[in-house]
């Protein structure tokens, strides 16, 4: 017998060329509902750090089922990671999750989003307010040369319930500081901030009780924020982004855009109310 496959074979299993695959080529898992992966970048794609694009994989139907995904490497990169929940029942993530090194992924080429340096006006200080995967477009600026090239102090506050949640945020920064491409550009001027909510640990409270009460400016020993110098960029569940920004708007900052630079910007984390 030889192998080779007949027409009617061949029409049993009809060959699907995938549009925008890319090789995941690395995954690691934080907890049972947070996970990163790399895979190979596009040679045509250019971003802006903090950017999403849309990711997916083929459902049952050979349909591209595809989700906003914040990239959170930084673009001079030459992979692209990302930071992902894990949803158990989530029509995306309860597949994307058993991804492994050599598996394809759909990825559209396309980025867009708000959280980009572009989108505030000049300013001193620049604070990354997240919770969640809401780090996620942050830990690409936070590894961009440009973000300590137009700031003279970043501030990253990512508040999780559980101390585990912050994990993924927390190697990031730490590895910043010995990194030979990045580490001199971030010198001492990333000050990061993480807090529990749920689990007893050295720094707790939501980020906007923390900001209204003044107890992160205490607790750094940095002045409050103020509209003249400070810039802020806001990535959460849409709850926490409204009132972020009442937080933010009290301090006199106001909301830009691409299009219209002003003092904060936001972008959801995820769409809809939580799991
Ligand atoms: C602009 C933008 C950027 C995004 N970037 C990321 C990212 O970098 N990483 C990421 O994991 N997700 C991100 N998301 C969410 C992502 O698009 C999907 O919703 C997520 O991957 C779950 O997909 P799913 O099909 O499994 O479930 P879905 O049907 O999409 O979601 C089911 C439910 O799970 C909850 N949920 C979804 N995503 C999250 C989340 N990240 N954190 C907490 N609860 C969530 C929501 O309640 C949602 O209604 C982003 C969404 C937007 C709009
Ligand atoms: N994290 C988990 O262990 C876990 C496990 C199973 C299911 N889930 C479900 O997954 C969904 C997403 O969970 P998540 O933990 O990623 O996101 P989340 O519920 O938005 O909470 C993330 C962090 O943001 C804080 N926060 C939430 N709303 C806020 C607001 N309006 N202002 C300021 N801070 C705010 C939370 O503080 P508080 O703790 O004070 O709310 C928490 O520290 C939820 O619906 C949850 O029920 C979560």
């Amino acid at each position: 017998m030889n192998d080779l496959k007949t027409v009617d074979d061949l029409n049993a299993t009809p060959v699907r060329t995938l549009p925008d695959t890319q090789e995941v080529t690395a995954v690691q898992h934080w907890t049972d509902r947070l996970f990163s992966f790399r895979v190979t970048r596009p040679q045509s794609l250019r971003f802006r750090s903090g950017e999403f694009v849309m990711i997916g994989l083929l459902d049952e139907r050979g349909k591209p089922l595809l989700r906003a995904y914040s990239i959170a490497s930084p673009n001079w990169d030459e992979e692209l990671e990302f930071y992902s929940i894990k949803v158990p029942d989530g029509p995306l993530t309860s597949k994307l999750q058993h991804i492994q090194p050599g598996d394809e992924i759909i990825l559209r080429p396309k980025p867009v989003g708000t959280l980009v340096l572009d989108a505030l006006m000049p300013g001193k200080r620049l604070w990354f307010l997240a919770t969640g995967t809401g780090i996620a477009p942050f830990a690409s600026l936070m590894r961009d040369p440009e973000t300590y090239e137009k700031y003279d102090q970043v501030i990253m506050m990512h508040t999780c319930r559980t101390t585990d949640e912050l994990e993924y945020g927390r190697q990031l920064v730490e590895s910043l500081k010995d990194d030979p491409l990045i580490g001199e550009f971030v010198g001492d001027k990333l000050k990061y901030y993480p807090t529990t909510t749920r689990e007893k640990s050295e720094r707790m409270g939501r980020i906007t009780d923390n900001l209204s009460s003044g107890k992160v400016f205490d607790d750094l020993g940095v002045p409050p924020m103020d509209k003249e110098t400070d810039r802020a960029m806001v990535c959460g569940s849409l709850a926490f982004n409204m009132d972020v920004k009442a937080v933010l708007e009290g301090f006199g900052l106001r909301e830009g855009a691409n299009s219209d630079p002003q003092e904060y910007v936001v972008e959801k984390a995820f769409v809809g109310d939580g799991i």
